[in-house]
């Protein structure tokens, strides 16, 4: 899997992807990570990147020319262009921003499948529209919260694609457990002691019996994700003896904060 990133801050990237799960996979061959930093494509005396918008308002706007000459040099220039005009996209061009269509597991499955992506890191208010009219194939947001730039949710997209590189996690039955993954936020987990400040473990995990603890944890993952994330139960392939777990609970009432 190769990842290109487009940055004004190449230099945040580095410790993040130095370490764990992504520092891995680089150094055993299977993830590439390439940075380039917009501003080596600026053409102009003193490296602009950005200028104010037209129609006026504050804030500063990414300037298209200098991300398209990097994006032409990455990909070539016929291809970033050819995926614009047939729709048929052989490498996305990702642009990170909170007005994108939400990042989520299938999302990031989806982009593992075509084994190389591009990310553009906006900063400021904004990047000038021509840039999604000429190259940019999808625009993504991490979440409904504003962040400074792209640079975290960029970090966010390439370790979760990354995770579902084949061979980068050795026991592939943690992915499919994953919150998300299932379609269920994901159950309750404990490990040693059996005894934490007064609180314990629940009898069925000590049991020993494995067609218990499954269904457990199973009807845990459902009670949470009906608590926490309604608009996820709603989509889940539920089986019958789930559906018969649901309507046998009193109704749902958050009773967390947020
Ligand atoms: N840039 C700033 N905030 C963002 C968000 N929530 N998702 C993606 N890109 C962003």
């Amino acid at each position: 899997m190769r990842f290109d990133i487009l940055t004004l801050f190449p230099g945040l990237f580095t410790s993040v992807f130095a370490e764990s799960i992504v520092g891995r996979a680089q150094a055993d061959g299977l993830v590439e990570i390439h940075l380039h930093n917009i501003r080596d494509y600026t053409t102009d005396k003193h490296h602009v990147t950005d200028d104010t918008p037209y129609g006026g308002g504050g804030g500063m706007v990414m300037k298209a020319e200098p991300i398209l000459l990097a994006l032409d040099d990455i990909l070539g220039a016929e291809l970033v262009a050819a995926q614009k005009a047939t729709g048929e996209v052989q490498v996305p061009v990702i642009l990170l921003t909170p007005a994108g269509r939400p990042f989520d597991q299938p999302t990031a499955r989806r982009l593992e499948e075509y084994g190389r992506i591009v990310l553009i890191c906006g900063r400021y208010e904004g990047v000038d529209e021509r840039i999604n009219q000429l190259a940019v194939t999808h625009e993504l947001s991490i979440g409904d919260y504003v962040l400074s730039g792209g640079e975290i949710p960029a970090m966010a997209v390439v370790e979760a694609v990354t995770r579902l590189v084949p061979g980068v996690l050795g026991d592939m039955r943690a992915v499919i457990d994953d919150s998300h993954s299932s379609g269920l936020l994901e159950y309750p987990h404990y490990t040693k002691p059996a005894e934490v400040r007064g609180l314990g473990v629940p009898d069925v995990l000590t049991s020993g019996d494995h067609a218990r603890i499954t269904r457990w944890r199973r009807e845990q993952a459902l009670l949470r994700t009906r608590e926490r994330r309604p608009d996820i139960l709603a989509r889940a392939a539920l089986s019958e003896q789930d559906e018969r777990f649901l309507s046998g609970l009193p109704d749902a009432e958050s009773s967390e904060p947020g």
